[in-house]
């Protein structure tokens, strides 16, 4: 890994002992000032990181992800399985936690990371609030892309579909679920509009909690679930040798014909192979 360093940061490094830092099967031996400084501050701006040379060793062409390989000809029940794979990898901390991406209706994207909190033949639920950027762009523009990466696994899945809030009740029996502090850090938060600052969340938070201590808290109205209804759900696996595997889903649309690279799934679904 090569790397552009500013005088002054040479000089420091050199001064300060190393520290390994692991970049999955890549282990790069780096000064431990350095590491800190580029985690957390942005002072050294004449520090010009090339991370070209930075590549993971993915799986071998043995153990590539064949057709053969499907668990099932139902992408679902494809994403339970290889879903399973990733909960039981005790490497993986948030198994369920998944990117999703949004847009305006004029079509700038935007992303963030929320959990997974369930799945089905209708599609993949999670929750949040309905005021939120996210919100406001799921209100206009009702589609979203996730993507699940293990790295451990060197598994992507990516899925888009269009969204729905899921009905009131079943956001209402989750909120309830949920441990009481949860459902007051709900109520305090209103998601993805400025505060004064941390003390403000703070008191609000302390007025909840004497409010509803002896109470149900009340789910509050802009708060609630979501389902994506996919229509496209893609596998990918990488291999060492780049030829990564892609095996992507589509749903047919009424009247569509089948494509000529496209093999028949199951539930009205087709499957074909990409180009990594
Ligand atoms: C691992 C992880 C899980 C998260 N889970 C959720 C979630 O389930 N729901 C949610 O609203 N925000 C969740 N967040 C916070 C979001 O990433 C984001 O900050 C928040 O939803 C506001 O996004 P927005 O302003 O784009 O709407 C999570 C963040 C992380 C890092």
């Amino acid at each position: 890994m090569r790397r552009t360093l500013s005088r002054y940061f040479i000089r420091t490094i050199s001064f300060f002992g190393k520290n390994p830092c692991s970049y999955g099967s890549l282990t790069v031996s780096i000064p431990r000032v350095f590491s800190q400084t580029y985690c957390t501050s942005t002072t050294f701006h004449s520090a010009d990181m090339d991370l070209s040379n930075m590549r993971k060793k993915y799986k071998g062409d043995e153990e590539c992800f064949e057709e053969s390989q499907l668990a099932s000809l139902d992408p679902i029940k494809q994403f339970g399985n290889w879903f399973d794979e990733a909960t039981k990898c005790p490497e993986i901390g948030e198994a369920n936690a998944m990117c999703i991406a949004t847009a305006s209706k004029d079509g700038r994207p935007s992303a963030r990371m929320v959990l997974l909190k369930g799945y089905n033949n209708e599609g993949f639920r999670f929750f949040s609030n309905y005021e939120s950027r996210k919100g406001i762009e799921l209100e206009s523009n009702p589609y979203a892309c996730l993507v699940f990466y293990w790295e451990p696994l060197n598994r992507q899945i990516r899925i888009e579909g269009n969204v729905e809030k899921i009905p009131y009740q079943a956001s209402c029996d989750y909120f309830h679920s949920r441990p009481k502090s949860s459902q007051i850090g709900a109520v305090v938060s209103r998601q993805s509009t400025p505060v004064p600052n941390r003390d403000y969340l703070r008191q609000k938070n302390a007025e909840l909690l004497e409010k509803y201590k002896d109470t149900e808290v009340p789910m509050p109205d802009y708060w609630g679930g979501y389902i994506v209804k996919p229509y496209l759900i893609e596998f990918w696996q990488g291999q060492t040798n780049r030829l990564h595997d892609r095996i992507v889903f589509t749903k047919l649309k009424p009247g569509e014909e089948q494509g000529e690279l496209q093999h028949m799934a199951e539930g009205g679904w087709v499957y074909q192979r990409l180009s990594p």
